[in-house]
């Protein structure tokens, strides 16, 4: 049961032509102009993703705070999480990429990285509230998360991969409750080729 008042969403994925968003636990392209787009919507703001998600990606996104749905024990890479705590910044991560390298090195990540871990919807509205009075809460993926919480959301941002990967992880359906969507973005010469759109729930 959620008593916590539920904060505006907007899920952000990218989605093939046949609905896949992932495969084996990752993603199935590499679409750099589309993490561009995602870094800059998001950038200091908050994301909620499934553990899924957050353990393919490896890390709290820098200059954002991540709350992490699961309902297991968190202990990941080697250390106990705990509802509600704050990363410690500074520690190492597993992935090997920049802001990781820093971190590794013991550089800060900025200031606005946290990563919280929350084992159910009522949680995750509660932290957002109390950690990021922000405007804006992403929800980012995946499949499972898509699945229960599209039905909250006022609004899509959907990056269309020209492409029909294989796949086990699937956007659900979701044009009755949004509109046509306003074409933001168009990236013809990337490989494959997207475009970005913005849904917004229809009208009742
Ligand atoms: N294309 C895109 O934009 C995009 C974006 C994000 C992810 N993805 C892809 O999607 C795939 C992962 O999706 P997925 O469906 O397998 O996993 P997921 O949604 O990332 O995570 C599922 C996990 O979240 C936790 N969870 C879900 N609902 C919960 C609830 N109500 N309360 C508490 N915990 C809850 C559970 O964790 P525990 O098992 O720990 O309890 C569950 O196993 C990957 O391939 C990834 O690359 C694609």
């Amino acid at each position: 049961m959620n008593s916590t008042p539920r904060p505006p969403l907007t899920a952000i994925a990218a989605v093939a032509a046949n609905r896949v968003i992932g495969a084996n636990g990752a993603l199935p392209w590499h679409l750099p102009a589309d993490f561009a787009f995602f870094k800059r919507v998001t950038l200091g703001n908050t994301l909620v993703m499934g553990r899924k998600t957050f353990e393919s990606i490896g890390r709290p996104l820098p200059g954002r705070t991540t709350i992490v749905l699961s309902r297991g024990a968190r202990r990941e890479h080697g250390r106990e999480w705990e509802r509600g705590v704050e990363w410690e910044r500074g520690s190492p991560t597993r992935s090997g990429d920049t802001a990781a390298a820093g971190a590794a090195a013991g550089a800060a990540l900025p200031p606005e990285t946290r990563l919280l871990f929350a084992g159910g919807w009522d949680e995750v509205w509660s932290l957002a509230g109390a950690f990021s009075p922000m405007p804006k809460l992403f929800l980012a993926g995946g499949a499972a998360l898509y699945a229960e919480a599209l039905p909250w959301c006022e609004e899509l941002l959907l990056t269309y991969v020209a492409a029909s990967p294989a796949g086990d992880a699937l956007f659900p359906e979701f044009a009755p409750l949004f509109d046509a969507g306003e074409v933001l973005e168009t990236h013809a010469e990337s490989v494959p080729a997207f475009e970005i759109r913005r849904h917004r729930r229809r009208a009742v």
